[in-house]
């Protein structure tokens, strides 16, 4: 396919989570360069109000233009929730957000059309994947819960500790006894958490991994707009956080799969 941008793709979060959403799109887009930008020193952003998000995401967009990206991805899902829509309408580039293709990917996976959602308590808050899920699908039942401890587990390393799993039984108790058969994980931390969601859930739920969804998402809309990285080359991968360098170093290396090089610290704010 013919590539006209060498331009680097803008990727956010709030924090490190989002390297979930990274490692997808260097694995799917290999000659794509990112610039990954971690607000590790404002992060959670679960908790926080949708005007603080809001804020908090225009000011990591208004960075990324400036270091000359072509699309935004806000890898963030409760950025996502609260600030896409005020994104796009002030970026100057286009903007890719979570919840939509991971949206699109449970309805595809869902012959009962009973979907379960779990996020941060801000993305559950806003209803913007029950949004998502009934703009493809009208007739959809979501069942949604926020899991707010599931962040400071994965933080911790605890994948598959037993007290993950026993916050995991009584989280995820509602959605199963609701018989959901899709389960959206829709937050960047818990694709590190699939093998004990699946175990919990039981072989009848698929478990829907927005990180994958979204990296094809932004190849299709790259592709698109005739902005694909010319073919053969090498993606320089760049990594920007607004505080804790080391602690992003050691944490981030797990999310990614493979040890983290250029690390900049940009405070912003
Ligand atoms: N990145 C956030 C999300 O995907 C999780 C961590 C946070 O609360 O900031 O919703």
């Amino acid at each position: 396919m013919g590539g006209a941008s060498p331009a680097p793709l803008g990727v956010f979060d709030s924090g490190i989570g989002g390297l979930t959403v990274a490692h997808a799109l260097f694995e799917r887009l290999p000659a794509e360069s990112v610039v990954y930008f971690g607000d590790t020193a404002r992060v959670p952003y679960g908790p926080k109000s949708p005007e603080t998000v809001r804020r908090y995401s225009a000011e990591i967009l208004e960075y990324l233009v400036g270091r000359g990206v072509k699309m935004v991805v806000v890898a963030c899902n409760t950025s996502t929730a609260q600030a896409l829509e005020h994104l796009r309408a002030c970026s100057p580039v286009p903007v890719v957000g979570v919840i939509e293709p991971g949206a699109r990917a449970a309805v595809r996976a869902s012959p009962s059309g009973r979907i379960g959602v779990i996020g941060t308590a801000g993305t559950i808050a806003s209803g913007a994947y029950e949004r998502a899920i009934h703009a493809v699908a009208a007739g959809a039942t979501v069942h949604a819960r926020a899991c707010p401890l599931f962040v400071p587990l994965v933080e911790e390393g605890w994948f598959d500790h037993p007290a993950t799993e026993l916050i995991a039984r009584e989280y995820l108790a509602p959605l199963a006894a609701a018989g959901v058969d899709a389960l959206v994980l829709g937050c960047t931390h818990y694709p590190l958490l699939k093998p004990l969601l699946a175990r919990v859930m039981g072989p009848g739920v698929r478990l829907i991994d927005s990180a994958e969804e979204t990296a094809e998402a932004v190849r299709q809309e790259l592709a698109a707009r005739q902005l694909l990285a010319p073919a053969g080359a090498a993606g320089d991968h760049r990594f920007v956080v607004s505080d804790d360098e080391p602690h992003f170093r050691s944490v981030g290396a797990r999310f990614l799969g493979e040890r983290l090089r250029n690390v900049e610290v940009v405070p912003l704010g």
